[in-house]
């Protein structure tokens, strides 16, 4: 097999990671779950699931990526060969594969929503409801911006994982971090700026019910790309002196400051325009802002025109770093195991995405009617891959790194042979073991008896 090729630098490490991380899940997903569930108290359990589960599931699928330097499947078959385990791998890599199938398609999305921002075709007083629906329910025009987008992925993609994930992860993520300052900037001076922060730092517990818990693990879950192999993948491409705890703290760190940046930038415009609603689902980006975005800079029509183009840059930037992620896994996988070029095997990934997402997309539109329990293909995609199977995966991660790998090998990952004093590796070790797989177990159940 050829030489693996590893990632070149720290930073490269930190920004491919957080690339992935800071997804759609981050500016379109975060604030509404926000605005839905009790401002600043889901803010705080978010955290608390970020750093005592999320961190903790992070550095165990880096332990298993980097330990074995190969592709997810063959990571768990390496250090469990024979035995059940192996289906922690298969999970990751199917998860990324559906996952990336509908991902793409909201992708393509974004690239149609800053293509339109910049030619102007959201600035005319217009029903932006019906203007998203008849695009996304349309059977070819999503799917023309999907394939677009994931030439570009592809792309990316083949160049490998130096010249193309982390060099590309190295221009992309401080071009996203700036427009999120120049944004954030921006909003300060809008009339529903305190308003808006108001809403998103007061915190409303009696919103909180198990639902609610439920909701901010699957979140972190997703926020953070745990149990999908792409953490892991990345990892088997980490060098032997990247120190994985404080890569996943500083990854988690970005992560969530970039979602809390992001309500900066929703409520304060959402709430300048009387009448609209903060927590309006997946429509609040492509519906709710459009709008927003209109009338909150209705006098300087300049500034308005602006802010939505950077904002669609900044989700369309964002989805592309991630998509590159879910790419990875399932090219790094056929590649190593299938024995096929590194191209051809990212050609495959890229043709059966595109051939699945179109499903996806149709089942926006004229497939909207064919349903299974009652979800179309597209939310039954979304439900099984994040509601259901993403926990499953992660607790199977907590146990195989908690009780079935060998204690000296995980201590050897986390410090790098000795090298690094980690002085948390017990407090690490106990969440792996106990707290993770327990608090994951707990609420998924309760998801199983309350709805
Ligand atoms: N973390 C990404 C987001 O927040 C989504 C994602 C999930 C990306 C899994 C890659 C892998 O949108």
């Amino acid at each position: 097999m050829a030489q693996r090729n590893n990632f070149g630098s720290k930073l490269g490490v930190v920004l491919a990671a957080a690339g992935s991380a800071v997804g759609l899940g981050n500016v379109w997903r975060f604030p509404t779950e926000v605005g839905n569930n009790g401002g600043a108290a889901f803010i705080l359990i978010y955290l608390f699931c970020v750093l005592f589960i999320g961190v903790p599931v992070m550095v165990s699928e880096f332990v298993i990526g980097r330990s074995t330097h190969a592709n997810t499947i063959t990571a768990f078959r390496r250090l469990a060969p024979g035995t059940w385990w192996r289906f922690g791998g298969i999970e990751g890599v199917f998860v990324a594969f559906f996952i990336f199938c509908y991902y793409i398609i909201v992708s393509g999305w974004t690239l149609h929503y800053t293509v339109a921002s910049f030619l102007n075709q959201l600035s005319a007083d217009q029903d932006y409801k019906a203007y998203f629906q008849s695009f996304v329910s349309s059977p070819w025009e999503p799917v023309v911006y999907a394939v677009v987008f994931m030439l570009m992925v592809h792309v990316i993609i083949v160049r490998g994982v130096q010249n193309g994930i982390e060099r590309f992860s190295k221009l992309m993520m401080p071009m996203l971090l700036l427009i999120i300052a120049v944004l954030v900037i921006c909003s300060f001076s809008m009339s529903g700026f305190v308003e808006g922060v108001t809403f998103l730092l007061q915190p409303d517990f009696s919103k909180v019910t198990p639902n609610v818990v439920l909701s901010a693990v699957g979140q972190a879950f997703y926020s953070l790309s745990l149990a999908m192999g792409c953490l892991c993948t990345y990892a088997s491409y980490f060098g032997p002196n990247t120190n994985l705890m404080k890569t996943a703290m500083s990854v988690s760190m970005i992560d969530t400051c970039v979602a809390v940046l992001c309500g900066f930038i929703i409520f304060p415009a959402v709430f300048s325009v009387p009448g609209v609603e903060p927590g309006e689902g997946p429509g609040l980006v492509f519906i709710t802002l459009p709008h927003v975005f209109n009338i909150a800079f209705h006098n300087v029509p300049l500034l308005g025109y602006l802010f939505s183009g950077l904002f669609y840059v900044l989700l369309m930037l964002s989805a592309l770093t991630s998509a590159i992620s879910l790419h990875e896994p399932v090219t790094a996988y056929i590649h190593e195991e299938w024995h096929l070029s590194r191209n051809r095997s990212a050609w495959l990934v890229t043709i059966a995405c595109i051939l699945l997402g179109v499903v996806c997309s149709l089942s926006m539109g004229v497939w909207n009617d064919f349903r299974i329990f009652g979800l179309c293909i597209f939310d039954l995609f979304d439900f099984v891959s994040a509601k259901i199977i993403l926990p499953l995966g992660g607790i199977l991660i907590c146990l195989f790194v908690g009780w079935r790998l060998d204690r000296q090998l995980v201590y050897n990952e986390v410090t790098n042979n000795g090298k690094l004093r980690v002085r948390l590796f017990r407090l690490y070790i106990f969440l792996v073991r106990w707290v993770a797989p327990l608090a994951i177990g707990i609420i998924f159940l309760n998801e199983l008896f309350w709805r």
